[in-house]
């Protein structure tokens, strides 16, 4: 793993000034150092006594000991190699070999941008160009969400495109998301662009577990690509078992929001919000236990394809009119010019 910067120059802007996940909040508790890897930088992520979540180079200006090695002591982290301190600004406060000397100004830890989000703690390690992309259930009273993951894959991009690929369902999710001796036909759907986001019309699908209620549904999946590491699709269930079809009302949706991490271009963690409006609500228990064998199924092949670096040349791979979201997502990655990650 590279410990600085050396790579910046290997990443595109639009992926250096984008929002990226590090974290879940949860995993960010005050008092604790949290080292993360997003694209080969080495971060440190801490939650002062306010609340606030700082993201950081995880180097010691000083001779460049990791950071997440230390400790906190009244919001400032310390240097586990001499002991220098850092506030919430990342200045150095405080070099205890001479402790009554101001520390110099250029005596500064990196500074990232971050933020919380959506259960989630984000980083930006350039200058950020644009929101994090919005989730609309999380802020809607009638939805319940859950935080799932992490999930590792290899290839962050590998792993979204599945998470956007509904012919996959009866074979790798046999029994959950699909029937294998039946599998769906996919028909036609349509996929396009708007104000830099990638859409899908419905895609309906048979599902013999489809949701944490653990009932036979049709399922209308619609996607969104809205970011290269990000994702999501709401889902229109109708309950297919007629002994059990009260149980479901017409407005239940389950959706869920997609992040990737890049650790590296091979090398992934992958973590979701659900959001369900079902009425009685599952529980947090429920909702994890189907996320975490889906997500397991999904990398136990998804982590198998190769080149591992997803191929955005379309004349790589062959592609098929039911995969029509992949190629758009793939084309539209090679528009942006991302070349870290692909092939
Ligand atoms: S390396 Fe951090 S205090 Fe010396
Ligand atoms: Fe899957």
């Amino acid at each position: 793993m590279n410990t600085s910067i050396d790579n910046e120059n290997t990443i595109e802007p639009v992926l250096l000034n984008d929002w990226h996940v590090v974290a879940t909040s949860e995993e960010v508790v005050e008092g604790e150092l949290i080292p993360s890897t997003l694209m080969e930088r080495d971060l440190v992520i801490w939650r002062d006594s306010s609340g606030q979540v700082h993201v950081w180079e995880d180097l010691c200006i000083h001779r460049g000991a990791r950071l997440s090695k230390g400790f906190i002591a009244s919001d400032k982290v310390v240097c586990p190699y001499h002991g220098w301190n850092y506030d919430g600004r990342g200045q150095c406060t405080l070099i205890p070999a001479s402790p009554n000397e101001t520390p110099m100004k250029k005596a500064k830890t990196v500074v990232h941008y971050a933020q919380e989000k959506y259960g989630f703690v984000w980083a930006c390690i350039g200058t950020p160009e644009q929101d994090i992309p919005h989730f609309p259930e999380w802020d809607d009273a009638e939805y319940k969400t859950v935080v799932c993951g992490p999930y590792t894959f290899k290839s962050a991009y590998r792993a979204l495109e599945n998470f956007v690929d509904p012919s996959h369902f009866p074979f790798v999710h046999a029994g959950v998301n699909g029937l294998m001796d039946n599998p769906d036909p996919i028909p036609p759907f349509k996929v396009w662009e708007e104000d830099g986001v990638l859409h899908s019309s419905e895609v309906q699908v048979t599902q013999p577990y489809g949701d944490p209620r653990e009932v036979p549904v049709i399922a209308y999946y619609a996607y969104k690509i809205m970011r290269p590491n990000v994702a999501y699709f709401k889902k229109r269930l109708v309950i297919s078992d007629p002994e059990r079809a009260h149980e479901g009302r017409e407005a239940d949706r389950f959706c869920t929001y997609f992040t990737a991490q890049q650790v590296s271009p091979e090398q992934s963690i992958i973590r979701i919000c659900c959001a369900m409006n079902f009425d009685p609500q599952p529980s947090d228990a429920d909702v994890r236990r189907r996320q975490d064998l889906v997500y397991k199924q999904d990398a136990e092949i998804v982590d198998t394809q190769r080149p591992e670096r997803i191929p955005v040349d379309l004349r790589a791979e062959l592609h098929h009119s039911t995969d029509l979201l992949g190629m758009k997502y793939r084309a539209w990655m090679r528009e942006m010019g991302i070349k870290y990650g692909t092939v």
